[in-house]
């Protein structure tokens, strides 16, 4: 199940350099797919869970400008994380991977959840009445648990507000994951955490197969 997500109004960089949501929001979920996907792959019916926003239409990505340094706004950034997690599913799921577990991207759709953040004034105002409108976790989390316990048989599937949606949409372009994939690896491979590490995380921490 990946869900963390932390709205910014203010753009925030972590330790090893990347802009915050770019990192929770996405490349928290691509470390934690491939870096576990061993030892999923052994279980009976494994699946990926990635609640974000298949269907939203809103957003873009900002591929010369992934941590948005320039132009930075709270929902841009968070929009982009959704449609970065689309193709994180199509990478994911691509045949030449081969692997048994699926990856089921779904948008719930307004739900009265924590709405985690650091807000200015509008966004606080504009989030109280999301929650205040927003269906209650107890009927938004039915259709996630559904799809977890009998999990598509398709290596990728996407649901919006509880309805399976078409794969075949500019989200889900196939070279546009390749094209993210790549990036993202080499941004892994070239990032390096200002942080001390112990001598046994000498090597980079990023370390997952291709
Ligand atoms: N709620 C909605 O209306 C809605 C709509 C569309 C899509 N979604 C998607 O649903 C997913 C879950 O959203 P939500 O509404 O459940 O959000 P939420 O209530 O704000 O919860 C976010 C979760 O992320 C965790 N988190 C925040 N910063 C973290 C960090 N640095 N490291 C690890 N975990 C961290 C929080 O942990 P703590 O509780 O420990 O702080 C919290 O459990 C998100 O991907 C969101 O995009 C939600």
């Amino acid at each position: 199940m990946l869900c963390a997500r932390y709205f910014r109004s203010y753009r925030t960089v972590t330790s090893e350099g990347f802009e915050h949501n770019f990192a929770l929001y996405y490349l928290s979920r691509f470390l934690l797919g491939y870096g576990l996907v061993d030892q999923m792959e052994k279980a009976d019916d494994p699946v990926i869970m990635n609640v974000a926003g298949p269907g939203v239409g809103a957003g873009s990505i900002q591929w010369d400008d992934l941590g948005m340094e320039h132009g930075y706004d709270g929902w841009s950034a968070m929009f982009q994380g959704g449609k970065l997690n689309d193709l994180l599913g199509v990478s994911f799921a691509a045949e030449h991977r081969g692997y048994r577990t699926r990856y089921v991207l779904l948008f719930p759709g307004g739900t009265r959840t924590g709405f985690a953040g650091e807000f200015d004034a509008p966004t606080a105002a504009y989030v109280a009445e999301m929650k205040r409108i927003a269906q209650p976790v107890e009927v938004g989390i039915v259709p996630i648990i559904a799809i977890v316990d009998t999990p598509p048989r398709e290596p990728l599937s996407a649901f919006a507000e509880g309805r399976r949606i078409s794969l075949l949409h500019p989200s889900f372009d196939k070279d546009a994951a390749a094209r993210l994939d790549a990036l993202t690896r080499e941004l892994l491979r070239s990032s390096s955490p200002r942080t001390s590490r112990p001598p046994l995380r000498r090597r980079s921490p990023y370390v997952m197969p291709d």
